[in-house]
Order: structure tokens, then C-alpha cells, then sequence
């Protein structure tokens, strides 16, 4: 695994602390933003990082860093789901879950609470499947991360995890890298009120293991069937894996 990176680069804090202000921080434009910056491909990547589960027909989920909760909205959406835990790290993000759920009449069974995926408060064997999207690069030990989710999925149950990857193929690559290091942090920048966090979204991305790199942790933590399908030139890839 590359070099650990974190969003304030002057601050004494843990990789963990950091990331939580961050995110209490970016809470309210999240949404927009992750909108406007993707043009809106981020909502069409949740989709297809659900229907991996579609055939699994869990009836129990847990989503990891849900942030304001969109793939658990959508996996309601698609799947038949009898309850889905949305947990995240940062209170701002839970609130405004909350709000969502509440606004859409969703709270009777999409349920966002505070916590972190290095030491989930569930029962060994507590759910069918288990999502993170764009949450594992973030995680503060990725290691310990993973074995906890490992821990809570049900023999057979299923894992998706959604990151970013590096783009490989020329000239998509050097375009992209291009908005993605120079333009995303410009208007990131501009908007979020904090300058820092679209920089730490570029270097996250630049040392996070992605492709069979991620694949080979995943088996080293247990999991079997490891699969990766890259989506949209490899801007980001779904991981798919069995308990
Ligand atoms: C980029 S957002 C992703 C939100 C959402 N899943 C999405 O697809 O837009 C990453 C989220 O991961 C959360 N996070 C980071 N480390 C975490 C941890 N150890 N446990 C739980 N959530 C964590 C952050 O608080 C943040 O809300």
C-alpha cells in the first residue's frame, strides 16, 4: 500500500480525526457538488454498484461511510431489502441522511447512525451485504477496516465496495488526470469552503491500491470470488466479493 495521506497536511491529527472534520465540513454541499463534478455519472455508478446485488437478494444491509445516504436510497430502490443500516463517521452527514430519509418516507427502513468501520458496534454475522462507495479510501487503517466488515457479513454474503481508480488508457488518462489534479480542486476550492479537501481527493486516489491491488487485499482479509468491473474509462471500479 502507497504512503498514507491525509486531507490537512500541517494538522497533528490522525489520518481518522482528519477525515471526520473534513467530511462535518463538506457535509452541506456534498451532494451538489459530487453532482456537479461527476456530471452526474456518480448517481449512474451507485446504480450499477447496486444491481451487482440484484441475484444475492439480501434482505439485510449494511451501508459503510453512506454519507448523506444515496446508495442506500438507491439499493431500497432496486432490491427487495427488509432493512439497511446507513452508517457513516461524520455526524454532519448522518443528520442530513436523516433528513433525506425522513423527507422521502424512507425512515422506516433505512436507518443512518454514527460510527466507524474500523470497530462496528454489530454482531458477527449480521448482514447479508455489505456497500461502501467511495468510503474504503478513507478508512484511516484500511486493513482493520475491512476485517471488520468481513466480521459482520453472513457466510455467502456479499460485498461491493465503489472506489476511484486510475485511468489507464492514453489519452483518456492524461485528460482526466488533468481535471481531476488542476480543474476539481479550482472549483472544489471555490465552493466547498474548504480548499483542502479536493487536493486530499486527488492524492487519496493517486496512492490508493485499485484493480488487482485491491483484489489481493480483499482475499488476504478472507474474502472469496474477488471481481472488479472498472466503469467509465476506470475513473472508479466495483469490487465484488463473497464471505
Ligand atoms: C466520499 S464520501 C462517500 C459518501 C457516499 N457513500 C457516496 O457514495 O457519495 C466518504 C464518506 O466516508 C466516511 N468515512 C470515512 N472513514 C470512515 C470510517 N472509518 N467509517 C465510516 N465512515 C467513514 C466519511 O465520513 C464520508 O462521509
Amino acid at each position: 500500500m502507497g504512503t498514507k495521506v491525509t486531507p490537512y497536511e500541517s494538522s497533528q491529527a490522525n489520518k481518522k480525526d482528519q477525515v471526520r472534520t473534513m467530511f462535518d465540513k463538506i457535509a452541506p454541499v456534498y451532494d451538489l457538488l459530487n453532482g456537479v463534478l461527476s456530471l452526474n455519472t456518480d448517481t449512474r455508478w451507485r446504480r450499477k454498484a447496486i444491481s451487482k446485488l440484484k441475484d444475492k437478494n439480501p434482505k439485510t444491509m449494511l451501508d459503510i461511510a453512506t454519507g448523506t445516504g444515496d446508495v442506500a436510497v438507491e439499493a431500497n430502490k432496486q432490491l427487495d431489502l427488509d432493512s439497511i443500516i446507513a452508517l457513516d463517521l461524520s455526524p454532519n452527514m448522518i443528520e442530513l441522511a436523516k433528513k433525506k430519509m425522513n423527507k422521502k418516507g424512507l425512515e422506516h427502513i433505512i436507518f443512518p447512525e454514527v460510527g466507524d468501520s474500523e470497530n462496528l458496534r454489530f454482531e458477527d454475522q449480521s448482514f447479508d451485504a455489505v456497500t461502501v462507495s467511495f468510503g474504503v479510501r478513507n478508512f484511516g487503517n484500511l486493513k482493520q477496516g475491512l476485517s471488520e466488515i468481513y466480521r459482520v457479513i453472513n457466510p455467502n454474503g456479499s460485498l461491493v465496495v465503489l472506489e476511484f481508480s486510475k485511468p489507464t488508457i492514453f489519452p483518456f488518462k492524461q485528460i482526466f488526470n488533468f481535471y481531476f489534479k488542476n480543474i476539481l480542486p479550482f472549483i472544489g476550492k471555490l465552493t466547498s469552503k474548504d480548499p483542502a479537501a479536493y487536493k486530499y481527493l486527488y492524492e487519496s486516489v493517486q496512492v490508493f491500491p485499485d484493480y488487482d491491488d485491491f483484489a489481493i487485499i480483499l482475499k488476504e482479509i478472507g474474502f472469496k470470488q474477488v471481481t472488479w468491473k472498472p466503469l467509465t474509462l476506470g475513473i472508479c471500479t466495483i469490487y465484488f466479493a463473497q464471505k
